[in-house]
């Protein structure tokens, strides 16, 4: 019997890959084991896959199982873009400022970025970069890439993706949705999962399962095959391609077959909205000094600011991650297993820490 190195009991709020994966994902990989099964993708769990994911969003679409969401995203736009394309993104996107420079460097793919306060492309913001096709000194604009729910924790309703879609098509343009969480989306806004890609015009997908609870596993979806080419050569030449697929496979089955995927990220944005609830209360009834939100709670995050002091007092017990350290700002994120508990804990952690009385 292995040691067990650390607590299984502590939960903090720095982040969704912080937890470890969902007892049912772990029963799905262990039914998956036995016996041998043809490798790379010529298994019957990665078959019974595309009947999966073509169940939300749609006949037609092809799933491409990968490691981890930086090669989903990089491997998705690389098959929607020619050696000469750029991606035009918010500039708080994953793709722009956590892939170590993945898009650029691996994919050899330029992004345009442009500044925005939530998280959120629009129309208008993609204009700012939407120029200078057919201009040989400009990278071409020929892929928007949207966030949902964004890394500021905000959500596109169904009809601002269809915006975007409809403008980037008129455009020539193709969108691109990087989903690490999106079934967080879809319990926040209560509509299928093929509502606000599929039909609302996203041609390829980077769906998320590691953080919904998955021990890792994410997907390349062709939700319009006109605008992706290539991607079985991609993967595999991006190094997305695992061996023993049918566990990437079986995991995914295991998160979108029932409503695992739906309960886990209900779960998590319910402790998001009970720990917003909560300090909502505290600051409105006067009983803590210091305490801003930064964004809407629309998903399973609540950003905040506070003082830098009581920043490292609070992180030594609860962990959590600095958002902007400039402005003091600090990203608190829930997961499938946060508990009520939990939050309740940290709620009176900061009403401590932060009581009004206290700073007299
Ligand atoms: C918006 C977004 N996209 C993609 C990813 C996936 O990244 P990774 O390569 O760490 O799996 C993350 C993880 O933090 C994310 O927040």
């Amino acid at each position: 019997m292995t040691e067990i190195l650390h607590d299984p009991n502590f939960r903090g709020f720095a982040s969704d890959n912080y937890a470890g994966a969902h007892p049912e994902v772990l029963d799905a990989i262990v039914q998956a084991n036995g016996g041998h099964q043809v490798s790379y993708g010529g298994d019957v769990y990665t078959a019974r896959l595309q009947e999966v994911f073509a169940s939300h969003f749609g006949e037609g679409v092809e799933v491409f199982p990968v490691f981890n969401g930086t090669g989903a995203n990089v491997t998705a736009l690389q098959s929607m873009l020619p050696r000469w394309g750029a991606v035009i993104s918010a500039s708080t996107a994953h793709i722009n400022v956590d892939e170590g420079g993945a898009p650029e460097r691996v994919g050899g793919i330029k992004l345009l970025t442009v500044p925005s306060p939530d998280g959120k492309l629009t129309p208008e913001l993609i204009d700012l970069e939407a120029w200078g096709w057919g201009d040989e000194h400009r990278a071409q604009p020929l892929v928007v890439s949207i966030t949902q729910s964004t890394e500021l924790g905000t959500l596109y309703s169904v009809d601002e993706v269809r915006a975007i879609a409809d403008h980037a098509h008129a455009h020539g343009m193709a969108l691109h949705m990087d989903g690490a969480r999106l079934a967080n989306a879809a319990a926040s806004l209560g509509v299928p999962l093929k509502a606000f890609t599929t039909d609302a015009g996203v041609d390829v997908l980077s769906f998320g399962g590691t953080k919904n609870g998955l021990l890792f596993g994410e997907a390349v979806v062709v939700l319009n095959p006109a605008a992706s080419d290539g991607l079985i050569f991609l993967r595999k030449l991006n190094m997305q391609l695992a061996s023993k697929l049918r566990f990437v496979s079986a995991q995914l089955i295991a998160l979108l077959e029932g409503d695992l995927w739906l309960r886990s990220a209900q779960h998590a944005n319910a402790m998001a909205a009970r720990l917003r609830g909560a300090l909502d209360e505290l600051v409105s009834t006067g009983a803590v000094t210091g305490l801003r939100f930064s964004q809407p709670t629309q998903a399973n995050a609540v950003f905040a600011t506070l003082p830098a002091e009581s920043i490292e007092v609070l992180r030594e017990k609860f962990h959590f991650y600095d958002w902007d350290a400039a402005q003091r700002e600090v990203r608190w994120m829930c997961s499938f297993d946060t508990t009520e508990a939990d939050i309740d804990a940290f709620v009176e952690g900061i009403r401590t820490e932060l009581a009004t009385d206290a700073r007299a």
